[in-house]
């Protein structure tokens, strides 16, 4: 759905690049997560794959259009929602929305719908200037689904979201996606990363780091420990063991069998630990 190969950018266009020799591939029904902290090259990216900025060196392809020539077609079959929200402060929630819908060629959502979906259907008719920055993103946000994206760019859907409004943000990414929308997902949030992502990619200074899914990351940069409370003899202990050493499973296994668990835990790392071995910086 999304192939970037050796590609470049420079907002002055001097040698001096924001986004360097950036290459890969994102499949067909993937939720890919770009992650990386402030000023890493995740928006500039995201903007040269939805035509808003030029590739200066490489080349990058989405949905099969070329990303050097690009076809008014193509913007039928994405979406983008943005960073900043960018509505018409002096239009209200629905019509905004309703113009949107006019700049396509293809069927497009019923306003009204959209805005329930993010829980903005009593402000339908507040002019979007009076609302709120959380309101502005949630509008942004449901635009970007208009038309009925089978790619859908979305740059830090969920910041400054109440966690609330967040999970349902997230909910709509997953099911979107279970009906097949490819999404480029754009944060230096790493915990709706690991929880929506199938794989990320790290970016520091314009540069891809890693490539690789939250599962395997874990598992490679995760300690092997089980970690175990439990009740003995009336006593509350804590104790760490191998996942992999033969005697330490065995002593597992007997605590299990004999004593009352309170909590047990696998040891495994937090994209943002991975990110900070890996990179060396944090994610903000
Ligand atoms: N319009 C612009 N003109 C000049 N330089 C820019 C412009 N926009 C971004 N940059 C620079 O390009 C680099 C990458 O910025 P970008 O906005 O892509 O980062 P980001 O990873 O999206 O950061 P954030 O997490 O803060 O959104 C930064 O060094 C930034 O200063
Ligand atoms: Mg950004």
């Amino acid at each position: 759905m999304i192939k970037v190969k050796n590609l470049y950018h420079s907002y002055k266009k001097d040698d001096i690049y924001q986004v360097k020799d950036v290459n890969f591939e994102v499949e067909e029904g993937e939720i890919f997560g770009f992650l990386g902290p402030s000023g890493a090259g995740k928006t500039t990216v995201q903007n040269i794959l939805t035509g808003l900025l030029e590739i200066h060196k490489g080349q990058a392809e989405v949905a099969g259009y070329d990303m050097k020539n690009i076809s008014k077609d193509m913007f039928n079959k994405i979406g983008m929602s943005f960073e900043q929200s960018n509505v018409y402060s002096k239009l209200t929630a629905l019509e905004n929305l309703k113009f949107y819908a006019k700049l396509f060629d293809v069927e497009t959502r019923d306003p009204k719908d959209l805005l329930k979906l993010v829980g903005l259907e009593d402000k339908a008719n507040m002019r979007a200037g009076e609302f709120s920055k959380g309101m502005k993103h949630r509008l942004t946000f449901v635009r970007s689904m208009i038309n009925n994206p089978i790619m859908w760019f979305l740059d830090e859907p969920t910041t400054g979201l109440d966690p609330s409004i967040a999970a349902d943000i997230k909910n709509i990414i997953r099911e979107k996606n279970k009906q097949g929308v490819t999404i480029f997902l754009t944060s230096h949030n790493m915990f709706i990363a690991d929880e929506l992502c199938h794989r990320v990619a790290f970016i520091v200074d314009g540069e891809i780091k890693l490539i690789d899914s939250p599962r395997n990351l874990k598992l490679q940069y995760g300690d092997k420990m089980i970690e175990v409370d439990y009740i003995k003899d009336g006593e509350n202990i804590n104790d760490s063991f191998s996942t992999i050493l033969n005697e330490d499973k065995k002593k597992l296994k007997e605590i299990i069998d004999n004593y009352e668990i309170q909590t047990m835990h696998s040891k495994e790392a937090s994209l943002e630990e991975i990110f900070i071995k890996v990179t060396g910086r944090g994610l903000v």
